[in-house]
C-alpha cells in the first residue's frame, strides 16, 4: 500500500478546518499512520518549494506557510497518493470542483487549505522531510476486508 503527506496549511487550521479535512480523508477508507503539529521553518519551506524557487510568489507563500503551525498527516491506502490528491481538487479553489476539499472550502490558488504529494516518488521524500522514522506507525486497519476485496489487498 502507499503512503502520502497531506499538509493542512496555515489557512485552514485558522479557520477551524482541520477536522472536516482529516474526516473527508477517514470517511474514505485512508488509514491515519502519522500527524503532528508543527512550526515550520524557512530552511524546510526552501527544500520543500525548491521547485517553485524561482517564482514571484516563493517568498510569499513561504511565510504564508509559517504564520501558524501546520499539521502533518501520513495517509495510507491502495493508490493514497492518486486518491488523495484527487480528494484536493485543482491548486486554484477558485477552479477546483465542487465536493473536491479545495472545491468546497477555498477561494485562494495560495490559501488553498491543503498540499499533497502528487507523485509516489515525492511522497516518499516528502514524508521523509517532515517525519522522523518512528513517527509512522505501522498497525492494523480494523475492517480492511470491508474496504477492499481479498485481491485488491
Ligand atoms: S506546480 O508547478 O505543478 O508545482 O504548481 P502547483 O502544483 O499548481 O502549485 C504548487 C504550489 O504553489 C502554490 N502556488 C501559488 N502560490 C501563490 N501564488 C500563486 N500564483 C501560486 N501558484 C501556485 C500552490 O498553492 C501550491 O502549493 P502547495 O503547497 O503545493 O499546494
Amino acid at each position: 500500500m502507499e503512503k502520502t503527506l497531506v499538509i493542512i496549511k496555515p489557512c485552514a487550521v485558522q479557520r477551524g478546518l482541520i477536522g472536516e479535512v482529516i474526516h473527508r480523508f477517514e470517511r474514505k477508507g485512508l488509514q491515519l499512520c502519522g500527524m503532528k503539529m508543527m512550526q515550520l521553518t524557512d530552511e524546510i519551506l526552501i527544500e520543500h518549494y525548491a521547485h517553485l524557487a524561482q517564482q514571484s510568489f516563493f517568498k510569499r507563500i513561504k511565510d504564508s506557510m509559517m504564520i501558524t503551525p501546520v499539521i502533518v498527516c501520513c495517509w495510507k491506502g491502495l493508490d493514497a497518493v492518486r486518491i488523495v490528491h484527487a480528494m484536493a481538487g485543482k491548486t486554484n479553489g477558485r477552479e477546483a470542483a465542487f465536493g473536491t476539499i479545495r472545491g468546497d472550502f477555498s477561494m485562494s490558488v495560495q490559501e488553498n487549505i491543503i498540499h499533497t504529494s502528487d507523485s509516489v516518488e515525492n511522497a516518499n521524500e516528502e514524508l521523509a522531510r517532515f517525519f522522523k522514522e518512528d513517527e509512522i506507525f505501522e498497525f492494523e486497519q480494523n475492517g480492511l476486508n470491508f474496504l477492499y476485496a481479498n485481491d485488491e489487498i
